[in-house]
């Protein structure tokens, strides 16, 4: 294949890579997906997406039938391309910090490739990895391993992404601000000038900064998302013992308060997700590194860590003690709209019930197959959630799915051996839920 001038490669088709990739494609900028898994491959070729997000399987078609995304296992391909996004996987060590095998690896492949190669190649770091990572590690691996002066024929630039599972789609079209972390002007103009192409009119802010600044914001971004919900569920477990009092008034009422802002303060079962647990892990192993303790991040993960044993409290509260009784969990994937239970709140919760005694019986809509993966033998699965409360002493709403909002009174009524209740995602109106014994994190009811 010859150079294609603005055309695009992207290293690593997981959740960043494909949904960057079929968003670059549906703006006409031709786009080569790269990763070693030849399934995957062989279903993005297809025009399939290897894992579900909304919008993704049909963009991907359009895309792949309009031939401007390909997809191969052939690294040296990067080299008829512009730019090249690395966007492969950055996993937790057991002791918390990241692991940057993926990124040397395909660091080092893209730079042999690019050895032969005559005109400018922009390398951009789109993985989230510590500060430091692109200018220690990116920068003289791709030097090496392409003999090339970096900062003029081959450029360099962390770009963090800040995707939502399920809304990745269109956070990709409607960013609310590019961060590019470059060391050299033409590195940062050349990355700029795609987004402009990308965008048009509506160029997000472009904040341009050091690589080790970009890569600190991602981390930044995250830890604190994460600490907003630890926030809200601490206050979330003080308010249910309070009769009276419902933290989703005190969250709405603060909120309102620019200096708080009202998202992110949802109480439930605590932070699950590819990102949240992960990236507070290594931030926090950096900071110990840099021989500063963060207080603050550690309180972020154990209260979430908590969270769960405040989920099973509730239970036993209406239940008595669980051993031997049926508990429906409605609800595996860490939020609605996906399929994905990694670090997922209900898998927490499942080991506290089944560690009382406690019969479990799951239903999602989506991420029961991904569940057997992990959980195996030790809980059944219902087939919808009506029959996963069959005889069941108690059912806890895991996840926000809004089939399971329809659910009403009467339903729990029918189905359950003795009604109990337990919000853990606050879906509910708790007064149109009075003829059960209910209750719901962060609210407060009479004692008993
Ligand atoms: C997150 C970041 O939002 C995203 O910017 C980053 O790139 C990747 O990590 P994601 O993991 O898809 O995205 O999920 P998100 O929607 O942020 O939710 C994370 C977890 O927090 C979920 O388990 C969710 O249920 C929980 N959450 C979120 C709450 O419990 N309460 C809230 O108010 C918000």
């Amino acid at each position: 294949m010859k150079p294609r001038p603005g055309s695009v490669s992207v290293i690593g088709m997981g959740y960043v890579g494909l949904c960057t990739s079929a968003a670059f494609a549906s703006k006409g900028i031709r786009t080569v997906g790269i990763d070693i898994d030849e399934k995957r491959i062989d279903l993005i070729q297809q025009g399939r997406a290897p894992l579900y997000e909304p919008q993704l399987d049909s963009m991907l078609k359009k895309a792949v039938t309009k031939k401007l995304l390909t997809a191969t296992n052939d690294i040296s391909h990067a080299t008829d391309t512009s730019l090249t996004f690395l966007t492969v996987g950055t996993p937790s060590r057991k002791d918390g910090s990241i692991d940057l095998t993926n990124i040397e690896r395909a660091t080092e492949e893209l730079g042999t490739a690019l050895r032969e190669k005559q005109s400018y190649h922009l390398v951009i770091v789109k993985s989230t990895v510590i500060p430091g990572t692109t200018n220690k590690t990116v920068n003289p691996i791709l030097a090496k391993s392409s003999s090339k002066t970096i900062g003029t024929s081959v450029g360099l630039c962390a770009n963090p992404e800040f995707l939502k599972e399920g809304t990745a789609i269109s956070d990709t079209l409607h960013p609310d601000k590019i961060v590019i972390g470059a060391n050299d002007k033409k590195s940062a103009n050349t990355l700029k000038q795609l987004y402009r192409r990308f965008y048009g009119k509506n160029l997000p802010t472009v904040i341009l900064t050091s690589p080790e600044t970009a890569e600190l914001v991602k981390y930044a971004s995250n830890a604190f998302l994460a600490t907003k919900v630890s926030f809200i569920n601490t206050i979330a477990n003080i308010a249910q013992s309070i009769p009276g009092v419902d933290v989703n008034q005190v969250a709405e009422a603060i909120g309102r308060d620019p200096r708080i802002g009202s998202l992110f303060l949802k109480a439930g079962p605590g932070y699950g997700g590819s990102c949240f647990h992960k990236d507070l892990q290594a931030l926090i192993n950096f900071s110990e590194d840099l021989s500063y303790s963060p207080i603050l991040l550690r309180a972020t993960e154990g209260t979430n860590e908590q969270q769960a044993e405040k989920v099973v409290e509730l239970v036993e509260k209406l239940t008595g003690p669980l051993d031997q009784k049926r508990i429906a969990v409605l609800g595996l994937a860490f939020k609605k709209d996906t399929d994905d239970i990694r670090e997922a709140a209900s898998l927490r919760v499942i080991t506290l019930l089944l560690k009382k005694g406690a019969q479990v019986i799951a239903y999602d809509p989506l991420a029961i197959p991904n569940a057997r993966k992990q959980l195996g033998e030790t809980v059944e699965f219902a087939k919808d959630e009506h029959s996963a409360l069959k005889g069941a002493d108690c059912c806890i709403v895991m996840t926000e799915w809004s089939q399971f909002e329809k659910l009403q009174t009467k339903d729990y009524l029918a189905l359950m051996g003795t009604p109990n209740l337990v919000d853990a995602r606050r879906l509910y109106n708790p007064n149109e839920y009075g003829a059960l014994n209910f209750a719901a994190v962060g609210f407060g009811t009479q004692q008993q």
